[in-house]
C-alpha cells in the first residue's frame, strides 16, 4: 500500500440498535449484525497486517439495559467464542491474538472461560492482537491500575512521589501495546463512552454517520488513507 498504517485502530461499535430499529427488527437481530461486521473488520484488519485492534463490544454502563437485551448480547459473544473455537486454525494462520479486555467480575464465568481459552490459545501468535472490549470502562480500568499502585505502597514497596505515567500504564489492560493511533465511531456520536479515555490521549478519530452493522471494508480502507494525511503534533510543533 505503501502508506504508513496505524498500529492500533479503535472501534466503537456503536449503532446496532438503531440499525434494527429502522429495519423492524429487534435490538438483538441489530446486534447480531454488528457481530457478522466485526468478523468482516477483524479478519480484514488481520489480513491488512495491522498490529492492534481494539474492539468495543460491551461496556461497564451497558448493564442498564434491558435484561433481554443484555442477555442476548452474552450469547452472541458464547456462539462467537465457540466458533472461534472451531475456527482455530485460520486464526493462527492469521497469527491473531485475542485478548479479553474488560472487568471479570459481574461477567458470566462460561464466557470467561470460553475468552481465557481462546486467548491462552493464541498467545503465540503475535501478527495481529485483537482485544475485546467486554465490560469495559476506561474509568474503571484506570482504578483497576491505580488501586495496584496503592497497595504497592501500602505494602512499603513504592515510594508515592516517585509513581509515574508508565506505571498507570502498564496496568491497564493494554499493557505493551502501542497507544490506538485512531479512534473510529460510527452510528453519527461524536464521544468515547468510557473508551481507552486514558490511551486515547493523542489519538485521532474518525466519525461516520453510518451505523457499524453496515460498515464495510471500503470503509476500512478510508480510515487508513485519511490516517496517513493527519499530521500529528503530541504538543509540538
Ligand atoms: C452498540 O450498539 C452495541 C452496544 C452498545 C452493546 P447500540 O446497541 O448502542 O446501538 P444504538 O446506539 O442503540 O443504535
Ligand atoms: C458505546 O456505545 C459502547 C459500545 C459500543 C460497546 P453506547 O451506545 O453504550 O454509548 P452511548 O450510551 O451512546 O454514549
Ligand atoms: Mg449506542
Amino acid at each position: 500500500m505503501g502508506i504508513e498504517l496505524p498500529r492500533h485502530i479503535g472501534f466503537i461499535m456503536d449503532g446496532n440498535g438503531r440499525w434494527a430499529t429502522s429495519r423492524g427488527l429487534s435490538r438483538s437481530e441489530g446486534h447480531k449484525a454488528g457481530a457478522d461486521a466485526f468478523r468482516r473488520i477483524c479478519e480484514y484488519g488481520c489480513d491488512i497486517g495491522i498490529k492492534s485492534m481494539t474492539f468495543y463490544a460491551f461496556s461497564t454502563e451497558n448493564w442498564k439495559r434491558p435484561a433481554q437485551e443484555v442477555s442476548a448480547i452474552m450469547n452472541i459473544f458464547r456462539d462467537y467464542l465457540h466458533e472461534a473455537q472451531e475456527r482455530k486454525e485460520e486464526n493462527a494462520q492469521k497469527g491473531m491474538h485475542m485478548h479479553y479486555m474488560g472487568e471479570r467480575e459481574g461477567m458470566p464465568e462460561d464466557i470467561l472461560d470460553l475468552f481465557d481459552t481462546a486467548e491462552n490459545e493464541s498467545v503465540n501468535q503475535t501478527k495481529t492482537t485483537v482485544n475485546i472490549a467486554v465490560n469495559y470502562g476506561g474509568r474503571a480500568e484506570i482504578l483497576h491500575s491505580v488501586k495496584r499502585l496503592a497497595h504497592s505502597v501500602a505494602a512499603g514497596e513504592l515510594d508515592p512521589d516517585s509513581i509515574t505515567e508508565d506505571m498507570i500504564t502498564s496496568g491497564l489492560y493494554t499493557a505493551g501495546q502501542p497507544e490506538p493511533d485512531i479512534i473510529v465511531r460510527p452510528s453519527g456520536e461524536q464521544r468515547l463512552s468510557n473508551f481507552m479515555i486514558w490511551q486515547a490521549a493523542y489519538s485521532e478519530f474518525w466519525y461516520t454517520d453510518k451505523l457499524w452493522p453496515d460498515f464495510t471494508t471500503e470503509d476500512f480502507d478510508k480510515v487508513i488513507e485519511d490516517y496517513s494525511k493527519r499530521h500529528r503534533r503530541f504538543g509540538g510543533v
